[in-house]
């Protein structure tokens, strides 16, 4: 007897395209678990908009963008599900069902949602931006998730989900699947800036649909160590950030690089121009997809649409189960 796969929910807003820290903290980690699992990945375009409400061209541009950044990568569309958030009504009656289940002091309290609101500058806050984590779990139950892949920011998202499942089965009838995380293994990758983080409204990103010049253009300003004036002079490994990407994309060279710094015996001009073929040896085969994506727009459409379509089937009869177990029935 065939045993029936287990099944991922995993997601992205799109408010831009994505970059090599999405790669290393997510996507590349989803191409891996693609044929062990059965992969839902969602377009979550509502909650884009519960920060990005006042730029719904961005979000509808995006939309491709993350859907030909995630098929760039090689997920292939013949194994996973893409979903388009905003068209499945069963996301949004559930977060309506679920949104009595939520105290406002709990969302307040929700450490991410503190953290975004103190980013985005907001001192009051939008209904729809304070219930997001509700929407999430919503996202996530919907389609009987067994495992969600997430960062360590997604955690509290994590938590409600599963203590809302538990209040929800004990309370009416037990018809939702409590979801597991997966811990992504891999720290946020810095920006070669220096920066902690690598973002796009910080400016340090690198995306995976840059060319290979401007990959280059972005290596030769990153920050190296400081001390370091002539080429021969030994360098700090342990404070160059050009060092931390050697770390993760050019693992075999790795030990090799760090002793030639710390010896003086490579420049931060050749190291630098290493990391460029590593990155660039990484994104190759991601351009080529993509090159075939981005001619062939209506494939892309039409993957995001059979997806869509499949996930509303599911989401459905989980609504169904769900206002049954409410005695929301005539
Ligand atoms: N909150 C996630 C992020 O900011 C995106 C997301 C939306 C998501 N719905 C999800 C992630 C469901 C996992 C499961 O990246």
């Amino acid at each position: 007897m065939t045993q029936e796969k287990k099944r991922i929910l995993t997601g992205d807003r799109p408010t831009g395209r994505l970059h090599i820290g999405h790669y290393v903290g997510s996507l590349q980690n989803r191409v891996r678990l693609q044929d062990e699992y059965e992969t839902f990945i969602l377009i979550a375009d509502i909650q884009a908009l519960t920060t990005h409400f006042e730029r719904p061209e961005l979000i509808r541009d995006s939309i491709y963008e993350v859907a030909m950044d995630n098929l760039s990568v090689g997920l292939d569309p013949n194994k996973v599900t893409l979903v388009l958030q905003s068209h499945v009504p069963a996301i949004a009656e559930l977060t309506i069902f679920y949104s009595m289940l939520v105290t406002v002091n709990a969302l307040r309290h929700n450490p991410t949602v503190k953290t975004e609101a103190a980013q985005y500058g907001y001192d009051d806050m939008t209904y729809g931006f304070l219930g997001y984590p509700v929407s999430q779990s919503a996202d996530i139950t919907a389609f009987n998730a067994d495992l969600v892949p997430v960062g360590e920011d997604q955690l509290p998202h994590m938590e409600l989900t599963r203590k809302l499942v538990r209040r929800f089965n004990d309370m009416y009838a037990p018809v939702l699947k409590e979801p597991q995380h997966m811990l992504s293994n891999c720290s946020r990758l810095m920006g070669l800036d220096g920066n902690a983080k690598m973002g796009k409204s910080l400016g340090n990103a690198i995306y995976l649909s840059d060319t290979a010049e401007e990959v280059a253009k972005k290596v030769k300003g990153a920050v190296t160590d400081p001390n370091r004036i002539k080429a021969t002079d030994p360098g700090n490994p342990d404070i160059c950030v050009v060092n931390k990407y050697h770390h993760i994309f050019t693992e075999k060279e790795y030990d090799n690089i760090c002793d030639m710094c710390k010896k003086g015996a490579i420049g931060c001009v050749a190291c630098k121009k290493l990391l460029t073929e590593s990155l660039n040896n990484l994104l190759d085969p991601f351009r080529e997809r993509r090159a075939y994506y981005e001619s062939h727009r209506d494939e892309v459409r039409d993957i995001i649409n059979t997806g869509t379509e499949r996930a509303c089937v599911i989401g459905n009869e989980t609504v169904r189960k769900v206002k049954d177990a409410m005695h929301l029935i005539v």
